[in-house]
């Protein structure tokens, strides 16, 4: 919504969230998310065209068009629980629309929802008949938290489906000639609802399978002395295949590829088609199997206990630049170590806030630190979780030093020279390739 006020000065923009903490700190220098770019592009609108409100009601009166941008996550009870999206927030916002609109307007599916959703919001929303007419379209979107502003700014795609009937069209259109205030036409396409919807699952879906698949290869080279990064670079010079997501690591979090795989694969086992269902969920199951696989690894190597011992994460988030640490890798990892008494001593730049509040149940046993120098010392192993810039760049020999001894490091995202790493004294885990050692 930032960047539509910043590129469409002729629009008012209000972002309206029941969160009145969040409502208030998207007006300060301290936005609440960490996402490159992004305090520059509120700045620009802030006050102009852009606004930030809790008045929910007032809001929806006004609109003529709404975002509803609400969280989806997976549903945690009763049927689909642990795979289906919990659709209670969006139903609950369709029918606050629907109670306190007084005239038409274009109702826009932003958040990822499964297939057929907007159909059930149509009905929700035209039930009861105050001589409103309400639209809604799909404009699922596909931008990457740490890349937000660049991907906003300049999209591979825009896409935006609707019903194609007279009505339906001419929302799109409304929604398209948005976008147009910056987007090339060439790049906004449009669709029936349905098949934009599925889009966005689909999308997630192929990018995870992308990190799995090379996963589920790495650790075929663990065992044969290949090295996954060769395999990578050969494989992504294929044009048919290209060379982006190949990146071998602990593995895949962030709020939405899960999610997303899962609803798909509900989706599957509701039409009966079981068979694809299975063939996509199993991109889930090797990402779970590439983090416990990482964790055994770090128990196995530290002589099979890691009782007592100091470990100390390097990074926190799911992902570089970004702050958010939803279904992150880390999650899980300290989870299992602390299963085996471990010290654990978390770093990250921008996600201490975030780690603290996933691990608030085990915060006695757990220190965070932002300085990744303390948080090494007497340390007895590193272990990188998110691949931060700042991490290739540190003092390894210093680190070393404070370092109990022997000093392990296991990269869950190959992000260091694992030659200098070893040469300094540490011995050296990556994924996907043999470990670096002075056994
Ligand atoms: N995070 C991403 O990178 C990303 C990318 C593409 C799509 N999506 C999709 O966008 C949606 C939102 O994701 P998110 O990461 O921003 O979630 P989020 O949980 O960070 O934000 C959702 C916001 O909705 C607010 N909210 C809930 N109910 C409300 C209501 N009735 N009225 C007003 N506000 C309400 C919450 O307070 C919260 O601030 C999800 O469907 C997600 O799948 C997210």
């Amino acid at each position: 919504m930032a960047m539509i006020a910043a590129k469409c000065p002729q629009y008012k923009v209000t972002v309206a969230d029941i969160n009145a903490q969040k409502i208030k700190a998207w007006q300060t220098e301290k936005l609440p998310i960490y996402e490159p770019g992004l305090l520059e592009v509120v700045k620009k609108a802030l006050d102009r065209n852009l606004f930030f409100s809790t008045d929910i009601e007032g809001n929806i009166k006004t609109a003529d068009i709404i975002f509803v941008s609400v969280n989806t996550p997976t549903k945690t009870y009763g049927g689909g629980a642990g795979k289906t999206a919990d659709l209670q927030y969006w139903e609950k916002t369709a029918r606050d629309i629907v109670r306190i609109a007084e005239s038409d307007k274009i109702i826009i599916e932003k958040s990822t929802l499964p297939v057929r959703t907007a159909e059930a919001m149509e009905r929700i929303l035209n039930a009861k008949n105050k001589g409103i007419h309400f639209d809604v379209v799909s404009n699922p979107e596909f931008l990457a938290e740490g890349t937000a502003i660049s991907d906003l700014e300049n999209p591979d795609r825009v896409l935006i489906g609707s019903r194609e009937t007279e009505k339906g069209r001419k929302a799109r259109e409304e929604i398209v000639e948005i976008y147009a205030n910056w987007v090339p036409r060439d790049r906004i396409i449009t669709c029936d609802v349905w098949s934009a919807e599925l889009s966005k699952l689909v999308a997630n879906a192929f990018l995870a399978q992308r990190i799995s698949s090379i996963n589920s290869i790495s650790a075929l080279c663990e065992k044969t002395e290949a090295d996954i990064k060769k395999v990578a670079r050969a494989i992504g010079m294929d044009s048919r295949i290209g060379s982006k997501f190949l990146n071998a690591s602990i593995g895949f979090g962030g709020s939405c590829f899960r999610k997303d795989i899962l609803n798909l694969v509900y989706i599957c086992e509701r039409y009966g088609l079981h068979e694809v269902a299975q063939y996509w969920e199993n991109v889930v199951k090797i990402n779970e199997y590439q983090e416990g696989r990482f964790v055994q690894k770090m128990i196995h190597a530290m002589f099979n206990t890691i009782a007592h011992k100091r470990i100390t994460l390097f990074g926190f988030a799911f992902k570089a630049n970004t702050g958010d640490t939803r279904e992150s890798p880390a999650i899980y990892v300290v989870r299992k170590l602390l299963e085996e008494h471990a010290r654990v001593v978390i770093t990250d730049p921008e996600a201490l806030h975030n780690a603290e509040q996933d691990l608030k149940d085990s915060r006695e046993y757990v220190e965070f630190e932002t300085d990744p120098y303390k948080a090494t010392q007497h340390a007895h192993a590193i272990a990188i979780m998110t691949e931060w810039e700042l991490y290739k760049t540190l003092d390894y020999k210093k680190i070393f030093e404070n370092m109990e001894k022997p000093a392990f490091l296991f990269d869950g995202r190959n992000i260091l020279d694992h030659q200098k790493i070893h040469e300094i004294g540490f011995n050296v885990y990556p994924i996907g390739k043999s470990p670096l050692t002075h056994f």
